[in-house]
């Protein structure tokens, strides 16, 4: 009762502070401006005016700006040119304070100016950004449909033998902790408040494509887990060793939650833990993959596809890090940022290792399922053809007969 009653206070008090002051907000916080161009920044005043405004600007060396502008009271608007001056990643176009027009000198400014700054980038070259927006949306749609060509491939064989089921348990909890992040940091405004408190002037770092992304990418991990319940899948289980991981991750983030409810954590450390653990699960995830890969001799049943466009998605990712990096002549990027940089390489390295493994070490492997080899292997010469094809690959026969037949020779459970 007694908390309820200080809730709403509170909320008076706010509501009456936020209905004192108007704010002044920009028609676009973020501003992209070549050496030598002039671009507009509008303000626009969300209160009503007594008169026409004079608002005053922060100088800053990479760029050129007015020392003051005017909010007229007519449209409550005021525009300013931006110059570029000398390449930088981050500048900000700030409103230090205003007055009105006819109003003394020390009068109090009658807008809350807290949200009315612009974050400028200045590049060396326009199309230089036009393409590294377009290396962005490649590189989404590229991950994005990354997930696809192993759903078809388990779909068209009815059987998810040669997918390993660590790799998608581990996917699964890796994208629900990236899904309630972005979702929380791009829908929640009090962990956005929470964000800027701690990092001032800063815009979320969650976009929209990022939570589309994310919800995706957990519906599509949860469509191909659904299929390793309908389809064959042999002897494949989640190993012990997988169970423990995910425990510990689980645990980790459960208590992370416990101790935000009974506010130990603010819920921005809440979800900065899902982020660690959406990184743990990146640097843990291909593993068990590549070593049944390794373990059957045989990449069938892992879609070649899905760790092409993984490739590409990751490739992109760095090069648009390189070309940001080169066009505001700031490599902090690589540095400040090691973590997300090292998941980039770490993802491509796997990929790589994979398509070793898909393209020279295994790809003499022949299995006998016909929907997949795109061959008619009648039941009769199917042992002899995929017999023939092992041999002279590893000498073990057995190991990489995964097909249409999977019940009848069961997946190894455990390495030789
Ligand atoms: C606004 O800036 C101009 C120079 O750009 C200056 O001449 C003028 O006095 C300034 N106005 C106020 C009210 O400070
Ligand atoms: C707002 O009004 C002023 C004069 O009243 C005018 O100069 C300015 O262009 C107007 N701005 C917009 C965005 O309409």
């Amino acid at each position: 009762m007694a908390r309820s009653v200080a809730f709403a206070v509170f909320a008076l008090l706010l509501a009456g502070s936020v209905a004192q002051k108007a704010s002044l907000r920009p028609n676009d916080q973020q501003l992209t401006v070549e050496v030598g161009q002039t671009k507009h920044v509008s303000f626009h005043a969300e209160g009503d005016l007594e008169g026409d405004l004079v608002v005053f600007f922060s100088h800053t060396g990479n760029i050129d700006i007015p020392q003051n502008a005017t909010i007229f009271a007519s449209n409550k608007t005021g525009t300013i040119e931006v110059t570029g001056i000398t390449v930088t990643s981050l500048t900000y176009v700030k409103v230090t304070g205003c007055r009105y027009e006819t109003g003394s000198q020390d009068s109090e400014c009658p807008l809350n100016t807290e949200d009315s700054f612009v974050v400028v980038k200045v590049v060396h070259s326009n199309a230089l950004s036009i393409v590294i927006i377009v290396v962005g949306w490649t590189y989404f749609v590229a991950w994005s449909i990354s997930f696809y060509p192993q759903i078809y491939l388990n779909f068209k064989r009815t059987s998810v033998v040669g997918l390993n089921f660590d790799f998608l348990l581990l996917n699964i909890i890796g994208f629900t902790c990236y899904t309630v992040y972005n979702v929380l940091m791009y829908f929640d405004s009090y962990i956005q408040s929470l964000y800027h408190q701690e990092h001032a002037r800063s815009l979320n770092p969650v976009l929209l494509n990022d939570v589309v992304f994310a919800v995706h990418a957990l519906f599509a991990c949860i469509v191909t887990a659904v299929q390793c319940f309908l389809y064959e899948r042999g002897t494949q289980r989640i190993s012990w060793t997988c169970i423990g991981l995910s425990s510990v991750f689980g645990l980790f983030s459960v208590i992370s939650l416990l101790l935000s409810i009974i506010s130990v954590f603010s819920w921005l450390q809440f979800i900065n833990n899902l982020s660690y653990v959406k990184m743990a699960v990146t640097l843990c995830k291909y593993v068990p993959q590549a070593a049944l890969n390794y373990r059957r001799k045989s990449t069938i049943g892992w879609s070649i596809g899905n760790v092409l466009l993984d490739f590409t998605g990751g490739t992109l990712d760095i090069c648009q890090m390189v070309l940001q990096a080169l066009n505001t002549d700031d490599w902090t990027g690589f540095s400040g940022n090691p973590v997300k940089f090292g998941l980039g390489l770490v993802s491509i390295v796997f990929d790589v290792l994979f398509m070793i493994q898909h393209y020279c070490l295994y790809r003499h492997v022949k299995v006998n399922d016909a929907i997949y080899e795109g061959i008619n292997n009648s039941p009769t010469s199917s042992t002899t053809l995929s017999r023939g094809g092992n041999e002279a690959v590893n000498g073990e026969p057995e190991s990489a007969d995964y097909g249409a037949n999977a019940s009848t020779i069961p997946v190894r459970p455990t390495p030789p």
